[in-house]
C-alpha cells in the first residue's frame, strides 16, 4: 500500500498552532502496521486493518463504524478536538473538577487517538485515565504514567468492575452506535461501571445544521440515509437525555454550544468547514452511491460549500449531556 499524500497538511499546520501542549509521540500506534503485534490482537489470525478506496479501516466486519482510522483521520480527530475545546473553552463540563484534582478513576469511551485523554491526564496527574477504542490508534508505548489504553468494543460487556469509575467521558459516537445500542447496550453498561455519585458526560454533534445551503442539504441528507442503512441515527442529540433517564441516571443536564462555518468565524470557522469536508470526503463512496451521483458531482458539492456557508450564515450546534448515577439512601 503506497503512502497517500496527506490532504490536510495545510490543516495540520493550522491545528498545530491551536494546540495547548505539544502532542505525545504515539507514532508506534499510528503506522499502517497490519501485523498482529499490537496488544489485544495477539489471538487474531486476521490483519488488524484493511484498506478500502485508499483509506484504512478496522478489519472486523462486526464493527459498523463508518469512518476510517488512518493518519488523515487521526489528524482530523485531533484538529476536531482543538475546535471543540475552543468552543467549550474547556475539556469537560461535568462537575468533576474537584474529584479530578484529588484523584479520580476516569474512562474515555471510543478515545480514538486519545487527544482528550492525554490532555486530561496531564492536567490531572492524581487521576487515572483509561481510554478504550476498537482501533489501536491510541499511544501504545510512550504515554503518561496515569494513562492506560485498551482495545475494547463498547457494544460488548466491558472488563471493568461494577461501580468502579468516578467519571465516564464519551465523545462523538453518533457514527459508532446503532440507535438501539445507545439505550439498551452502551448506557446500561456504562451505568453498571460508574460509581454511585459518579458522572457521565456524552458529547455529540447535532446534524440538524442550521441554515444549510442546497449542497450541504444534499450531503447531509445522504449521510442521514447512509446512517439509516446501518440502523444509526445521526440526529441522536434530542434522544440522549431520555436514554440517560431510562437507564437510571439522575440530575441530567443538557448543555448546548454552537459555531459558524466559514470565514465569518475566522480560523475556527475555517477549521469547522474543513472538518465537515474531510468527513464527507471519507464517506464519498457510500454517500455518492446513495445519492446516485458520480465522484465528480460529489466533489462539486464539496467544492461549493465554502461559498455556500458564507452566503447562508450556516452554523452547527454541539451538545453535552451530563448524568449522575443515583446514590442509594441507606
Ligand atoms: C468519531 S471518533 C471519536 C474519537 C474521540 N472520542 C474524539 O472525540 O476524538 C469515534 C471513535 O470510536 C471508535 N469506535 C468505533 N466503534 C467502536 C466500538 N465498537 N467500540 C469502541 N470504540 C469504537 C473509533 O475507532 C473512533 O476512534
Amino acid at each position: 500500500m503506497g503512502h497517500r499524500p496527506s490532504k490536510i497538511s495545510k490543516l495540520s499546520k493550522l491545528s498545530s498552532k491551536l494546540k495547548k501542549k505539544p502532542s505525545m509521540n504515539n507514532s508506534s500506534s499510528r503506522d499502517n502496521n497490519t501485523s498482529n503485534s499490537l496488544s489485544g490482537f495477539e489471538n487474531f489470525n486476521e490483519p488488524i486493518f484493511k484498506f478500502e478506496n485508499g483509506r484504512r479501516y478496522i478489519n472486523n466486519d462486526s464493527i459498523q463504524y463508518l469512518l476510517p482510522n488512518d493518519d488523515d483521520e487521526i489528524d482530523r480527530l485531533q484538529m476536531q478536538h482543538y475546535l471543540l475545546r475552543y468552543i467549550w473553552q474547556s475539556n469537560f463540563s461535568a462537575p468533576v473538577k474537584e474529584i479530578l484534582r484529588c484523584g479520580a478513576k476516569v474512562l474515555d469511551v471510543g478515545c480514538g487517538p486519545a487527544t482528550w485523554t492525554l490532555e486530561m491526564a496531564s492536567d490531572y496527574p492524581r487521576s487515572h485515565f483509561i481510554g478504550i477504542d476498537i482501533a489501536p490508534i491510541f499511544p501504545s508505548e510512550i504515554k503518561p504514567i496515569n494513562t492506560e489504553f485498551q482495545i475494547q468494543n463498547v457494544t460488548h460487556r466491558l472488563p471493568f468492575d461494577d461501580n468502579s469509575f468516578d467519571y465516564i467521558h464519551m465523545r462523538l459516537m453518533l457514527a459508532v452506535l446503532k440507535e438501539e445500542e445507545w439505550k439498551s447496550v452502551v448506557l446500561p453498561e456504562l451505568f453498571r461501571i460508574l460509581k454511585p455519585g459518579g458522572y457521565i458526560e456524552s458529547h455529540e454533534f447535532d446534524f440538524r445544521i442550521v441554515n444549510q445551503g442546497p449542497c450541504m442539504k444534499i450531503l447531509v441528507e445522504g449521510f442521514i440515509q447512509f446512517c439509516k442503512t446501518k440502523n444509526m441515527n445521526p440526529i441522536v442529540c434530542p434522544l440522549i437525555p431520555g436514554y440517560l433517564q431510562e437507564n437510571g441516571f439522575v440530575d441530567i443536564d443538557t448543555l448546548k454550544n454552537s459555531g459558524h462555518y466559514g470565514s465569518s468565524a475566522g480560523r475556527f470557522g475555517k477549521l469547522a468547514l474543513e472538518d465537515f469536508i474531510l468527513v464527507f470526503d471519507a464517506l464519498k463512496t457510500p454517500i455518492s452511491s446513495i445519492l446516485e451521483i458520480n465522484n465528480e458531482e460529489y466533489q462539486n458539492l464539496l467544492d461549493k460549500l465554502q461559498e455556500e456557508v458564507d452566503t447562508n450564515d450556516t452554523f452547527y450546534e454541539v451538545y453535552k449531556f451530563i448524568g449522575k448515577k443515583f446514590i442509594p439512601e441507606n
